[in-house]
């Protein structure tokens, strides 16, 4: 058993954040840096008739007024526009701006001013004068239903735009108890307290760039491919990321415009969206409008599941929250239908954000579940155990991994599920009434399709640096990985110094989808396995080391000291061979190439519980307490855990209740892009929140069995807190977030 992994080790880089050493990208000092400011498109649609720079040029300070008139060279005016997160084609905006005179969206960048000060930038930001000629816009899914299409593929190609299995009219026949009901989910932005930034330098044709991204190797691919460098050409610098919530996932233009500012004004430039830019430059989870059909039979067994979505997307790309994969993989039924139905509208491409799919997704399903118990007499858990799926419903293949019964059993003891009267609204505290609710939840383990390196070395004073370029966005990944490096190494974690967030390190994959701690993981591991076998080997054939000639499967390192697992006397410390040996260091990089994923179907589980109090007066509801219990495979660190998953469980709180993005349809723009107007959950808002975790080993999906935390917490939560609503209150509301308009 590790004595390493798992263990509650404080973050290794907290005191840096806490004491104000760490630098951001935003906040990093370069002799003769100047500051850039973005003016985005006030209309939602149209052209550019005039674009006068002239008073912005003449402003103190200004260095330059980009616009699509002076922009280039942009690789070919056609850049290659394929974001990308670990080496390939991924569902970000192919778009770019400000090569015509096009506006597609508002808040779409038309001009980049670049100034001595960040103030006098701003100025003249404000100084640029734009003539429009506005054409009619689409917003919302109201507005385009009417031309709304089934795509081929979504998500950058990832995903089909509809999907099937058996005959869902056969089964809707068959079923004794149907329900169907329309969904509207709001959209939704991210928040992080850090604002997108980038600072580039240019050193001749080098291009170095401190960006606050998830995933620095995807920042160094999108930008190479924007502006038409090989990726030796740029660096990437991720050292401190202030959260992000999927909103620095994908690349967006800021990072390459930053760059080629600071090409065309010779001097390194800092770049920051303003809180606002944040809902207009770095998408959203698009606005959605479900339906969703059950059909099961008298013993509550599903016969049928349909579930269609209707949403907004860019003029440029089929861009679906995948909310309707969750339908067809949570429970066994046979006969399954899907489809997206897009609506090209005037918005910025929609992005991943918290739970990408799932969040929306599984508070449809999931109050439509707890409909369905409630209209056959059955206990919400017992109708979810009874439509268990034991094997991947889709694929037929078994999954690596699972643990939901025993997530069902231990939220319920935890929560106190027992003997629950289900009836709705009858039980009563003063004015207020009282209801619990649950859910599932479930997570795919995202299917990665890159390698995954990482470099481990040892020094002769028995202490390791192990270098891997992730950046850690605020999950606790550098902390966590510093436990794996440090576990399969054999030395204390004190020992071990993680250098990360950096593309000149070995590459790993953007953590996104919560896949980094499993795959970032991967490599570690194998980098530092690789290590300890080459010093063990080594230490066998050296004449002069007390372990010569053993058997290296016989040999065990703990606290730095190799020796034979039956004597464990007799052996010597890993500095005492590189010290014998004359070496500073010995060091090795490890890949680990993920395997093929087609035998096993792989996801994370959990459930959820909530309890609400409801005033029937006023409409308001608090949520008093909340238990989830997951399984997420290997536990790396069980405090870093438990703050993800707590953390996701309070976002779900926010989504039902709290978070929404209002479009204006009349001026084609987000009608509350501040911290002030979209309401997120707070710590007055904060009830309870109880976690726990189920251990399941998998062998499977990565080699240590990681299945990743990073958005599960979320997943089902807002759908235990309607379902506790209606419990509370007997009303049953299909809409996100739930207001006191709805309860009233
Ligand atoms: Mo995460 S929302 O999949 O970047």
């Amino acid at each position: 058993m590790s004595a390493t992994i798992g263990r509650p080790v404080a973050r290794v880089d907290g005191p840096a954040k806490v004491t104000g050493a760490a630098r951001y990208s935003a906040e990093i000092a370069l002799p003769g840096l100047v500051h850039a400011v973005l003016v985005g498109a006030t209309v939602p649609s149209g052209r550019i008739t005039a674009i006068d720079t002239r008073r912005a040029e003449a402003a103190g300070g200004v260095l330059a007024v980009l616009t699509h008139r002076n922009l280039g060279p942009v690789a070919d005016r056609q850049p290659v526009l394929i974001p990308s997160l670990g080496g390939g084609p991924c569902p970000g905006q192919t778009f770019f701006p400000m090569l015509d005179e096009t506006v597609h969206y508002a808040g779409q960048h038309i001009a980049i001013v670049v100034a001595d000060t960040l103030d006098r930038a701003e100025h003249a930001a404000e100084l640029v004068s734009v003539a429009y000629e506005e054409t009619p816009s689409v917003t919302t899914v109201e507005q385009g239903r009417a031309q709304a299409y089934v795509p081929e593929r979504i998500f950058g190609g990832w995903m089909p735009g509809r999907a099937s299995r058996g005959d869902v009219e056969a089964g809707l026949a068959q079923a004794s108890v149907r329900v169907d009901s329309t969904y509207r989910c709001a959209a939704n932005h991210h928040n992080p307290i850090e604002t997108s930034a980038t600072t580039a330098r240019w050193d001749g044709d080098l291009l170095t760039l401190w960006d606050s991204t998830q995933g620095p190797n995807a920042t160094q691919l999108t930008v190479a491919a924007q502006l038409g460098l090989s990726l030796s050409r740029v660096r990437v610098v991720s050292s401190f990321v202030g959260g992000s919530f999927g909103s620095k996932a994908m690349i967006w233009d800021h990072a390459a415009l930053a760059a080629l500012a600071a090409r065309h004004v010779g001097a390194p430039v800092r770049l920051a969206l303003t809180r606002e830019q944040m809902f207009s430059s770095t998408g959203h989870r698009e606005e959605q409008e479900h339906h969703i059909v059950l059909g099961a039979g008298d013993d509550g067994r599903l016969t049928a599941v349909r579930h269609h979505k209707t949403s907004v997307t860019s003029p440029f790309d089929d861009w679906a929250d995948p909310a309707l994969a969750c339908s067809s993989g949570a429970y066994a039924c046979p006969n399954y239908e899907n489809a997206y139905r897009l609506v090209r509208g005037n918005t910025i491409t929609p992005t991943f954000t918290r739970a990408p799919g799932e969040s929306a997704g599984m508070f449809v399903l999931e109050t439509a579940m707890d409909e369905l118990a409630d209209a056959l007499g059955l206990d919400p858990i017992e109708l979810r155990l009874r439509n268990h799926a034991d094997v991947d419903p889709e694929s037929g293949n078994p999954w690596s991994s699972k643990g939901l019964k025993e997530c069902y059993a231990r939220g319920a003891e935890l929560f106190g599920w027992d003997g629950r009267d289900p009836r709705p609204g009858t039980r009563r505290e003063g004015r207020l009434l009282i209801g619990t609710g649950m859910a599932s939840a479930i997570y795919p383990v995202a299917p990665v399709m890159t390698p995954q390196r990482a470099r481990a070395r040892l020094y002769d004073d028995g202490r390791a640096v192990v270098q891997s370029s992730f950046a850690d966005f605020g999950t606790g990944a550098a902390t966590a990985m510093t436990q794996v490096a440090a576990d399969a190494l054999g030395i204390a974690v004190e020992a071990v110094r993680f250098e990360y967030g950096d593309t000149a390190l070995p590459s790993t994959v953007a953590a996104v989808g919560s896949a980094g701690a499993g795959v970032v993981s991967a490599g570690v591991h194998t980098a530092a396995v690789q290590l300890r076998e080459q010093v063990i080997a080594r230490a066998v054939s050296d004449t002069g080391s007390p372990l010569h000639g053993a058997d290296p499967a016989g040999i065990v390192v703990l606290d730095g000291c190799m020796a034979l697992r039956d004597a464990p006397a007799t052996g010597e410390t890993y500095a005492e061979f590189l010290g014998r040996n004359h070496l500073t260091d010995v060091e090795a990089t490890g890949t680990w190439t993920p395997p093929p994923s087609d035998r096993y179907a792989a996801a994370t589980f959990g459930a959820q519980f909530a309890e609400v109090a409801v005033d029937p007066d006023l409409g308001t509801v608090r949520v008093r307490r909340m238990t989830g219990v997951f399984a997420p495979g290997r536990v790396l660190n069980r405090t870093m855990a438990h703050s993800q998953l707590m953390g996701g469980m309070l976002w779900g709180l926010g989504q039902a209740l709290l978070e929404a993005t209002h479009m204006d349809p009349a001026q084609g723009r987000w009608a509350n892009p501040s911290l002030g107007d979209y309401l997120v959950p707070v710590n007055a808002d904060a009830p309870d929140v109880q976690v726990d975790t189920i251990e399941v080993q998998d062998d499977v999906v990565n080699p240590l069995g990681v299945k990743g935390v990073g958005e599960i917490g979320m997943v089902g939560a807002a759908a235990a807190i309607a379902n506790a609503v209606f419990h509370a209150t007997g009303r049953r509301v299909h809409k996100l977030p739930i207001t006191i308009e709805d309860l009233l």
